[in-house]
């Protein structure tokens, strides 16, 4: 999950990294009375998340109370990349001696982390790494030994710090890497680190990156979603404890047991949908072993909630959970639906208890549902009924 610069900021003083003093925003007014608060001139800086806000004219400067207001009235609801600003963060202006970069990241390809730092930050660290790669230090950090204040010191002489500002930058890149590894990230980045006229280093711009798989262990980040900007029906799975995944321009939802089933499920829909127009995959979801009929409601009621969806493949090979649990699933499951049940259904089981699974749908005999017996013509009367639907 990636945070806002605000969000990042926050996680960052928690661990005693300095950042400017400022507060979110979310209209011109409110604006204008943090910058009244903080006294003298501040940064307004849209939040989104998305780099490069400077030069989309995300961020500006504000001298007075009052021009904090204009500029909030400007940046808000501006489109940034794709992204509506919704939130400004204003902030203290800083006085800027010299901007740098650094960035802490899960280097997968190396298997380890590494550390990135420059003396030339501010500008986009694609540009700057295609551009100037010289100007890039990358140190790897052994995850057992970790960076303290000596090791960041090392890599802020490699990146050519100027020597008046490379204590006080070892010191806050040390803590950068307690937070790194405090808060489970997978990206640190601080673009620009800058050192002002007293010499003070402060992290100006913060990105982060949280480690979902480690959310167990930390109950406030999911504090940190923006309900807003995620998905609903992804937001609905992931409270249920389901994997789903919605892809873009298809038709037809699947539904199976298994990542490998539910993969090859996607490849066979693809194919068979070329025969009817073009139809594809509108999303896919993994009920996983246990295939209870509480499951299978819950999986359907996310799968029929996605409006692209024309049809339904629920293709399911019984093992543990054999297929007359399965059927008894399906069967209940759309009881427990009723009326939010509205697209055709083409139900394919096969494997353990297979006959017994197909004679319970059979004697269910719903309007909504077609059982087909192989994974192919099941794949193709989903893609069938998708094309012909509304
Ligand atoms: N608090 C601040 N005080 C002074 N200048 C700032 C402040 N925050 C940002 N800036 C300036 O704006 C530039 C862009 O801001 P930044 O937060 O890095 O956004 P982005 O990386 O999305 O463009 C910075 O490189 C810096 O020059
Ligand atoms: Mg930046």
């Amino acid at each position: 999950m990636d945070l806002y610069e605000h969000q990042a900021k926050d996680l960052f003083e928690a661990h005693g990294v300095p950042v400017s003093r400022g507060s979110v925003a979310v209209t011109p007014e409110e604006a204008e009375a943090v910058a009244r608060d903080i006294g003298g001139a501040v940064v307004i800086k849209a939040q989104v998340k998305v780099g490069g806000r400077g030069k989309a004219g995300g961020v500006k400067l504000a001298k007075t109370p009052e021009e904090a207001n204009e500029k909030a009235h400007e940046i808000l609801g501006m489109d940034i990349k794709g992204h509506t600003v919704h939130r400004v963060l204003v902030a203290e202006a800083s006085q800027i001696t010299q901007e740098y970069y650094v960035s802490f990241l899960l280097d997968r390809a190396n298997r380890t982390f590494l550390a990135m730092a420059s003396a030339e930050g501010g500008m986009e660290i694609e540009q700057l790494a295609a551009e100037r790669p010289d100007a890039l230090a990358k140190v790897p950090i052994d995850p057992l030994i970790g960076c303290d204040v000596e090791r960041a010191r090392a890599i802020v002489d490699e990146a050519g710090f100027p020597l008046d500002v490379a204590d006080a930058a070892a010191e806050v890149i040390a803590k950068l890497w307690e937070t790194f590894v405090a808060e489970d990230a997978t990206l640190v980045e601080v673009n620009p680190l800058i050192s002002d006229a007293e010499g003070t280093v402060i992290a100006l711009d913060g990105k982060v990156t949280l480690d979902e798989n480690a959310d167990f262990r930390h109950p406030g980040h999911t504090d940190l979603v923006d309900q807003r900007t995620e998905n609903p029906l992804e937001a609905k799975a992931k409270a249920k404890g389901l994997n789903y995944v919605k892809l873009d321009g298809g038709q037809v939802g699947i539904i199976g047991n298994g990542a490998g089933l539910v993969m090859s499920t996607l490849d066979v829909v693809a194919y068979a949908g070329e025969k009817h127009g073009g139809v594809k995959p509108a999303n896919f979801l993994d009920i996983g072993g246990g295939a209870s009929a509480q499951v299978m409601a819950d999986g359907l009621d996310v799968i029929l909630g996605d409006p692209d969806v024309r049809s339904v493949f629920v293709n399911v090979f019984g093992g543990i959970t054999a297929c007359d649990a399965v059927a008894n699933g399906i069967v209940e499951a759309l009881k427990i639906l009723g009326d939010a049940a509205t697209k055709p259904l083409v139900v394919r089981l096969d494997g353990n208890n297979v006959l017994e699974g197909r004679r319970i749908l059979d004697e269910a005999n719903h309007p909504l549902v077609t059982q087909v017996d192989t994974m192919d013509n099941a794949a193709d009367r989903a893609a069938e009924l998708a094309a012909a639907g509304v």
